[in-house]
């Protein structure tokens, strides 16, 4: 096996709408490096089961189905985001709906589910470098990475940032639904057993409610340089 101890690593995690999957594209352009959007491989999942029929709570059916799956993920060329590949078949916009984001925060509490995702996030890792975004990049996925960041913000302006994206996208749906939305899958999220949203020992914790994305950026980047460098 390929040893990949030595590739950096950037680990951005955090709860929905902290600014997590646009600082990562960002730097992963900046630098040049790969970027490995995990949430995406949960939706990717969520969608997959959908068209099997597979019931989202059955934790080790999801699991085969996720280990005959290939999912791929590839940075768009507006440099926003990424195109998700379900074997070959374009979903990217099936896979941003919120009923998606339930049902994958449903599968993500499955241990087995989790294991059975765990290689394909791991396989990403190749040089020159790897910025991966999710929820336990940094605790279970990555823990050798380089610079681990856990980005956190108040809820009320996480929720109006993912409604702004939402509806660029042609979202109908209203600000309180989906701040109820967010706050079942946070809670769903925080209180697992199986990988709960914490953050590592050893991550750094920033609050975004008061920064702009640009500020976000400039800041992990400038911290991420300084690790390099030592
Ligand atoms: O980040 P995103 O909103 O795309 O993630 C969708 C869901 O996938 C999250 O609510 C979470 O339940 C799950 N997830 C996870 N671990 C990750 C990434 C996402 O449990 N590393």
């Amino acid at each position: 096996m390929n040893d990949t101890s030595n590739i950096p690593v950037l680990t951005i995690d955090g709860p929905s709408g902290v600014g997590k999957g646009t600082a990562a594209v960002r730097i992963a352009r900046l630098r040049n490096w790969h970027y490995l959007d995990s949430g995406a491989l949960y939706r990717a999942l969520a969608v997959a089961a959908r068209q099997q029929h597979v019931t989202v709570g059955d934790g080790a059916a999801i699991a085969e189905v996720a280990s005959q799956l290939s999912i791929a993920c590839e940075l768009n060329e507006m440099g926003d985001g990424c195109t998700i590949f379900l074997n070959s078949e374009d979903v990217t916009a099936q896979v941003r709906t919120e009923s998606v984001a339930a049902e994958a925060s449903v599968i993500a509490a499955s241990r087995e589910a989790r294991a059975a995702l765990l290689l394909q996030q791991r396989a990403q890792c190749q040089w020159p470098g790897l910025v991966a975004d999710g929820r336990d990049m940094g605790r279970m996925v990555f823990p050798q990475a380089l610079l681990k960041i856990f980005l956190v913000a108040d809820a009320r302006i996480r929720a109006k940032r993912r409604y702004k994206q939402l509806k660029a996208k042609g979202f109908d749906g209203s600000l309180p639904d989906l701040v109820f939305a967010l706050q079942q899958r946070d809670t769903r999220d925080t209180d697992r057993a199986a990988s709960p949203l914490l953050p590592a020992g050893d991550a750094v914790v920033i609050d975004t409610s008061e920064m702009s994305i640009e500020a976000v950026v400039s800041d992990i980047n400038r911290r991420l340089g300084n690790r390099l460098s030592n």
